[in-house]
């Protein structure tokens, strides 16, 4: 690496992607004297935009994906002084809840909270009156449930415009346009954080498209009130999530391997469906919106955080939880960049999502 490891205000830094990763990267840069250019044709309007924004690591953790588990649970102690720094009214929601509704969705449950307590964390273990007591909104026929009170939830488009404020506060140059090579960029410094697209530019990272659908609904005059706290659950094998946003919900979301950004009426149907199951009075809100996003995913479920070469940073491949990875993200990079170890908090965690684990990365 050149001297660049010492911060040099007249450094330039070209950061590819303009979502919450990419964003937050050239706030922070910004602000330590580099000179940013973020380059995007449409920044914050990809995955940032369509995510469901939840900080859930406990409640979205699976046994086996313990590497996983342990940078969430980095991130999300970090989550705090972050949106202390940018908003702090951008976090919507505390609380999450996850629920089981039939005997395999029980075992699977009281298997998860077994896992997590191996790992040394803990989950709330709820019977039918328990859940009811936290979310009385739940259906009746919810048998148990997981919840992590200290769990939170962000509005994903407010992140979003705040960062934008911040980093043209910090003086960020934004340059609408869409990056083909790397090489040509007249940068001392990249940072590769292009989501789906980061494979074509660094044929190395190995990051492919998972199509996730989403839908925004809002409660109308004699709605029931919605969820307070995030529920997740399984219905019919599939995934459902339901998370409180102002006076709506935001209700995702499908899963394909597949890179268009189509809504598919199946893909509605199987939401609106499996969100009933779990809170029946949904029919009254209103449905305002449906979006379609890729999620950036790696073979290993792993984001790929850190040096790819002397000059290129990778902060890509964050998969479902990229706006969850967005402190710990930084700190990576901004690690990379100054030369300097993370914190110590977050350092082991990083190790795990170094890119020097993918064939072809050589630092
Ligand atoms: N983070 C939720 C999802 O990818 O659906």
């Amino acid at each position: 690496m050149t001297s660049l490891g010492v911060v040099n205000s007249h450094a330039k830094l070209s950061v590819v992607g303009g979502g919450v990763i990419g964003l937050s990267v050239a706030w922070r840069a910004a602000r330590l004297g580099w000179q940013v250019t973020v380059h995007d044709p449409a920044p914050g309007r990809g995955a940032s935009w369509v995510a469901g924004g939840m900080l859930t690591p406990l409640s979205e953790g699976w046994p086996g994906e313990d590497r996983l588990l342990d940078l969430g649970l980095a991130s999300l102690k970090l989550w705090p002084a972050f949106a202390q720094m940018l908003d702090p009214s951008i976090v919507s929601a505390r609380g999450a809840l996850t629920v089981a509704l039939d005997a395999a969705d029980v075992a699977d449950l009281l298997r998860i909270a077994q896992w997590l307590q191996s790992r040394g964390q803990h989950i709330d273990v709820l019977d039918r009156a328990g859940v009811r007591t936290v979310e009385p909104v739940v259906s009746r026929a919810v048998r148990l449930g997981l919840y992590s009170p200290d769990e939170l939830s962000v509005d994903n488009r407010a992140l979003v415009a705040a960062l934008q404020s911040a980093a043209l506060a910090a003086g960020v140059e934004f340059r609408s346009e869409t990056v083909t090579d790397l090489d040509a960029l007249d940068a001392d410094q990249v940072v590769l954080a292009a989501g789906v697209n980061s494979h074509q530019l660094c044929p190395q990272l190995p990051v492919r498209a998972v199509k996730g659908e989403i839908l925004r609904l809002r409660s109308r005059a004699g709605s029931l009130p919605g969820p307070a706290t995030t529920i997740r659950a399984r219905v019919h094998g599939r995934p459902v999530y339901l998370v409180p946003r102002g006076d709506g919900l935001v209700v995702g979301a499908t899963q394909y391997e597949s890179a268009d950004t189509q809504v598919t009426v199946a893909g509605v149907r199987d939401l609106i469906s499996d969100a009933e199951a779990v809170f029946p009075a949904i029919g009254d809100f209103e449905l305002y919106e449906t979006s379609a996003g890729l999620r950036p995913m790696t073979p290993d479920n792993m984001p790929l955080i850190g040096r790819v070469d002397d000059r290129v940073i990778a902060a890509t491949g964050h998969g479902r939880g990229g706006i969850l990875l967005t402190p710990i993200t930084v700190e990576g990079v901004l690690a990379a960049l100054t030369d300097r170890e993370p914190e110590s908090s977050a350092a082991a965690a990083l190790q795990t999502a170094d890119p020097s684990r993918c064939a072809g990365v050589t630092t």
